[in-house]
């Protein structure tokens, strides 16, 4: 096991009627800025119980963060919240809305353009507090100091890190309106947070390993149910917390990770507008099979613990062991390959290009390099 800090403050407030306790999360005095999407959260009931929670509170509201959220938009919520002087954010909504939060609480307390957050990490200092009200399991932002900051001059998609919210809100009734799709892109992106932290080496901590693995499973067993229809609140309920648990330091302490895939996939989302749990289901067989020598004992024990698959054959095994994570993938409803979803090959040719430009060396073992990541997206063509 590696050596670890971990530091986890978030607050989670979890169950039916949830929303109602954010009033006594945020003191009386502060001026409170509220940050929506595209407006999901009227067709859900989420805004009026959020506008009726802080009934007592001084608020301003931000409309229009899209999904992938831009610098463009974000620009605009900081004047917003500079102007009206805002000392308390709420994001309510999807990944999306909160990832911007997290930018727009960071630009709160600087006084340049807050691009350069994105592009020099060195000159994030602190936050304007903020907190969240998560109406769709994906991302795990609810419960991390990440966030995903696109440019829609440039087509480029950049990490941001910045500082945990204060407390956070799972109400799974929330998720009752999302469409099919997002719930797909939803699963797949919560099984793949799991996959960066866990397929890389083996024997480095057991712990993290079963914890990884018990994650999977229950995504393994929920999906189906979930997809047939039956969005029963447990099975939402439950969703929701292997959402959270996936990307919430919980699963990686002392372990590699991997993060290659991810890196790939906002290329899709920044070059083509893919979704981004789907362009990762799309991604993943390809970083398998690409990497699957160096990867090879954990493919093997992912696919004993997780598939029940085994062979003598390792090369079989990991053959066997990519297609049954390919065919969960699809048994989600989405299509997994990149001529499928529009992708040509002059995608290829200009991520091959932009990795090379960067010098990326990504994954556990710093191996994806610009030649890789042409061939793992050449395999998933
Ligand atoms: O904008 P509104 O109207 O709210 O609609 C949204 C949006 O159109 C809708 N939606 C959200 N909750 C809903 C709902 N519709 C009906 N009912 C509800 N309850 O769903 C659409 C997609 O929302 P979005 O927030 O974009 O999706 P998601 O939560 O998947 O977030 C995606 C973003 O998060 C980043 C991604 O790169 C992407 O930019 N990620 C953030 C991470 C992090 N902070 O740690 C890690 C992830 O790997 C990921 O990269
Ligand atoms: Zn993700």
């Amino acid at each position: 096991m590696n050596n670890f800090v971990f530091y986890n403050p978030t607050r989670l407030i979890f169950g039916k009627g949830s929303i109602s306790k954010i009033s006594g999360e945020i003191p009386r005095d502060k001026k409170v800025l509220l940050t929506f999407g595209g407006g999901s959260v009227k067709s859900n009931d989420v805004y009026n119980q959020v506008r009726y929670a802080l009934k007592d509170h001084s608020c301003t509201e931000f409309w229009g963060i899209e999904p992938n959220p831009t610098i463009q938009t974000i620009r605009k919520a900081v004047e917003l919240l500079k102007r009206e002087k805002s000392d308390f954010i709420l994001a309510v909504g999807g990944g999306s809305v909160l990832d911007a939060t997290k930018l727009i609480s960071a630009a709160g307390m600087y006084i340049g353009d807050p691009w350069d957050l994105v592009l020099h990490p060195a000159l994030y200092k602190e936050s304007v507090p903020y907190g969240t009200v998560i109406t769709l399991p994906a991302t795990g932002s609810e419960m991390n100091k990440g966030a995903v900051i696109s440019n829609r001059d440039t087509h480029e998609k950049f990490s941001f890190y910045s500082t945990y919210p204060k407390f956070s809100v799972l109400d799974p009734v929330t998720t009752s309106s999302l469409p099919p799709y997002q719930i797909a892109c939803g699963l797949a992106d919560t099984f793949i947070h799991v996959i960066e932290q866990y397929l890389t080496k083996t024997g480095e901590s057991p712990l993290m390993d079963r914890w990884a693995e018990g994650i999977l499973s229950t995504i393994v067993e929920i999906a189906p149910k979930i997809r047939e229809g039956e969005r029963s609140y447990e099975y939402m309920a439950t969703f929701m917390l292997s959402a959270t648990m996936a990307l919430n330091g919980f699963i990686s302490m002392g372990v590699s990770q991997d993060w290659a895939t991810h890196l790939i996939g906002h290329e899709l989302t920044a070059l083509k507008g893919i979704t981004h749990g789907h362009t990762l289901a799309i991604i993943l067989p390809g970083t398998m099979w690409v990497l699957r020598h160096e990867k090879m004992e954990k493919i093997l024990q992912y696919g004993k613990r997780i598939w029940n698959i085994e062979d003598r054959d390792n090369e079989k095994a990991a053959g066997m062991i990519i297609q049954k994570t390919a065919d969960f993938f699809t048994s989600l409803g989405l299509k997994i390959r990149l001529s499928e979803n529009g992708v040509d090959r002059e995608t290829i040719r200009v991520i091959k290009e932009r990795f090379r430009k960067r010098d990326y060396h990504l994954g556990e073992n710093r191996s994806v390099d610009a030649e890789i990541t042409e061939q793992i997206l050449n395999y998933v063509y």
